[in-house]
């Protein structure tokens, strides 16, 4: 149970997002996940019945050899009725991934995420993301993604007034290449600790 004791441990670090995963999985209906750069936090699992871990750091992989155990831990203390279905996939997430389409892309602290995975999101389906790595920022430059909520300073999914975020002081122009090539988040005046955004429908 050497895993156990791994996620344990992560988990008391990067503290406990269940409650955000929930409250995304229960508002927007999400049964199938991708959560590229997962790192071992298998929390999504815990809400979500269906989702796919890709991670290519080699700790990741070792971690996920105990599938088996992990899929019975999870099903010992899930909060939804059917049998979780746990896949693991230890690549870059650059890769193609020959999955099926998800209902919401899980993107946290690993990088362009939502871009790079974006082909796997159904119509309508959800990108999660913080911006630490200026994930969010792309995706709100990204004509493909509307933004439809944040998670606030109280852990609330809120959907209104979303003008106020992605604002930079003095009026100042978002630098898109600055973000892409710094891989960080713009600090701009108003912050939430997630964002939440939709695909657009394509015209047929
Ligand atoms: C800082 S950790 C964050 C882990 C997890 N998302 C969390 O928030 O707890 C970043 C993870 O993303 C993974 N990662 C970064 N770029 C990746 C890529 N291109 N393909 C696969 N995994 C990647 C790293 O291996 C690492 O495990």
């Amino acid at each position: 149970m050497d895993w156990l004791k791994e996620f344990e441990e992560y988990k008391s670090k990067i503290g406990d997002r269940i409650s955000i995963y929930s409250l995304v999985a229960k508002k927007y209906n999400v049964k199938r996940a991708l959560y590229p750069g997962s790192h071992i936090d298998i929390s999504p699992s815990m809400v979500i019945p269906e989702v796919t871990y890709v991670d290519n750091f080699k700790g990741a992989i070792k971690f996920f050899e105990d599938i088996r155990d992990i899929e019975k831990y999870v099903n010992r203390n899930k909060e939804y009725q059917e049998m979780c279905n746990i896949i693991f996939i230890g690549t870059d997430y650059n890769n193609e991934l020959n999955i099926n389409k998800v209902d919401i892309i899980i993107s946290q602290y690993a990088g362009f995420v939502g871009q790079a995975t974006k082909r796997y999101l159904k119509e309508d389906g959800i990108l999660l993301c913080n911006d630490s790595h200026g994930d969010a920022t792309l995706a709100y430059l990204d004509e493909d993604y509307i933004l439809v909520g944040v998670i606030d300073q109280h852990n609330n999914i809120s959907t209104k007034q979303l003008e106020k975020y992605f604002v930079l002081k003095n009026g100042r122009q978002i630098d898109e290449n600055k973000v892409r090539s710094t891989m960080k988040g713009p600090k701009y005046e108003i912050q939430a600790t997630n964002y939440i955004f939709k695909l657009k429908t394509q015209p047929d």
